[in-house]
């Protein structure tokens, strides 16, 4: 069956279009799909709508190999596939519940285009038994819209239209903003919940060549794995960033004590940099699901609301560290560099900065923002205001007579910059760096009042 099953992939964002360019790397044929007109324009004319690294030669090279195929064509898209890939949006509704209205949409519009076997597979991060419902769910309005797909269907002992077999099928993606690509094409694991045989031979076969460990599972253990890592991870920057308190109050540094806790393998290293805490579209979205997912069971998780209370808290002790360094915000002005949720990307959905920039507004600074990739999303948000708010060419130019610098997401180009020179552009060279980017002793010995997170 290798190369030869035609796979679709719904939702062309941040998910979608990494998944669906990297099963053409790995020598499907994909149709990927949007109802977003502009959005299958642009993809079709070789242009990738949000900056992911290593994706734009990817979309070139495989609208030029031709097996990656942009449409906006649901049906078609639908009709041509086994395997369908639903990387739809499942954002978060006002009352903290995921909204599910495009999973459900889908489901009845593959329910109406049922023209042979189909392997729909969940990709979106969504609550337990979605994958179920997704099932139902085409199965009674399969049987609502027969005639459609009647031809290629099988008639029962009435004589009577039946759908044709269908599957279902959770494969949880893992992949982080800024590493989608690698994050596609070298997993740590993959992980692939399904009920019947014929499911578990096609994503084998889809995901052979990656040569990943997989991990095979019903339906709802593959969604709680999601759940659960993402979970897993919130905790533990909530740890590490409470921890980073503890040292501030007794004079320890944080850094260390990561390194010193990352080394034990039951421990590991990663997701224990201490900050301003976690933002994006993902992690605090997912927690609050779970969250909730778990009170719905009647489980008690206030493990969880805690690590979310710890999260909150974050931007509050950031401003107050703010206030304590320069005491009064009123009339100042503040620098910023970075305004993306992390490094990497230039997503700023549930990005801290949108929170930090809104508090020292309504404290009355005015703002000088940097951002190597995000200063565009954000001027939707905070549009340039004369003497408050102003779009920055280059990080000295933030710094230009500030009276207090903060670091909010530590992109590697920071790093190098030449501190002298950012010292001298500066009113007073004050740094609050709320992602321990810097080196404490480098950045005194050069002239900056330096403060961090923990240390
Ligand atoms: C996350 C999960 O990592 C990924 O597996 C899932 O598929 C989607 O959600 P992403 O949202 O891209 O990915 O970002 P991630 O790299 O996880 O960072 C999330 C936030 O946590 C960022 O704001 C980052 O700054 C913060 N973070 C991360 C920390 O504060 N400390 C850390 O040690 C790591």
């Amino acid at each position: 069956m290798e190369n030869k099953i035609p796979l679709s992939v719904v939702g062309l964002g941040h998910v979608g279009l990494p998944t669906a360019l990297g099963l053409a790397e790995l020598g499907w044929q994909v149709t990927g799909v949007d109802s977003d007109r502009d959005k299958v324009t642009r993809i079709s004319g070789g242009q990738v709508p949000f900056y992911e690294p290593g994706l734009q030669e990817l979309l070139s090279k495989h609208l030029e190999s031709g097996r990656f195929r942009p449409t906006e064509d649901i049906n078609e898209a639908i009709r041509s596939a086994s395997v369908v890939f639903l990387c739809v949006g499942t954002p978060q509704r006002e009352d903290g519940e995921p909204d599910l209205t495009q999973v459900e949409a889908i489901a009845r519009t593959i329910a109406q285009h049922l023209n042979g076997y189909k392997l729909v597979v969940e990709k979106s991060t969504v609550p337990i038994i979605t994958a179920r419902w997704i099932k139902k769910t085409i199965q009674r309005y399969a049987r609502a819209t027969a005639p459609v797909a009647a031809g290629a269907g099988v008639s029962n002992a009435n004589g009577e239209a039946e759908a044709p077999a269908l599957d279902v099928a959770s494969n949880p993606e893992f992949l982080q903003e800024g590493k989608a690509l690698k994050g596609f094409l070298e997993p740590d694991r993959i992980i692939c919940g399904v009920e019947t045989e014929k499911a578990r031979e096609i994503l084998t076969a889809i995901y052979q060549p990656l040569k990943r460990p997989m991990v095979i599972t019903d339906l709802t253990t593959a969604e709680l794995i999601k759940h659960a890592a993402n979970a897993f991870l919130t905790t533990k920057i909530s740890f590490i960033n409470t921890i980073a308190d503890l040292c501030e109050a007794v004079g320890a540094d944080v850094t260390q004590v990561a390194r010193g806790i990352g080394l034990d393998p039951r421990i590991g290293p990663d997701f224990l940099q201490a900050g301003i805490g976690y933002g994006g579209y993902c992690l605090p979205k997912d927690l609050r699901a779970f969250i909730r997912l778990a009170e719905e069971h009647r489980v008690d998780f206030d493990l969880l609301k805690a690590v979310e209370k710890v999260n909150e808290q974050r931007i509050d002790y950031f401003i107050k560290k703010i206030r304590q360094v320069v005491w009064v915000l009123r009339g100042k002005t503040v620098g910023v560099l970075g305004l993306a949720f992390k490094p990497g990307t230039d997503d700023i959905r549930e990005a801290l900065s949108q929170k930090i920039i809104d508090r020292l507004l309504k404290e009355g600074a005015s703002l000088q923002l940097h951002d190597p990739r995000a200063m565009a999303n954000m001027q939707r948000v905070f549009p340039r205001e004369a003497g408050r708010v102003s779009y920055c060419a280059s990080p000295y130019e933030a710094a230009r007579k500030a009276d207090v610098l903060l670091l909010v997401t530590e992109w590697p180009e920071y790093r190098e910059l030449d501190l002298a020179r950012l010292r001298d552009a500066m009113e007073v060279p004050v740094l609050v760096d709320g992602r321990n980017l810097f080196d404490p002793h480098e950045l005194r010995a050069i002239g900056f009042e330096y403060h961090s997170v923990g240390r």
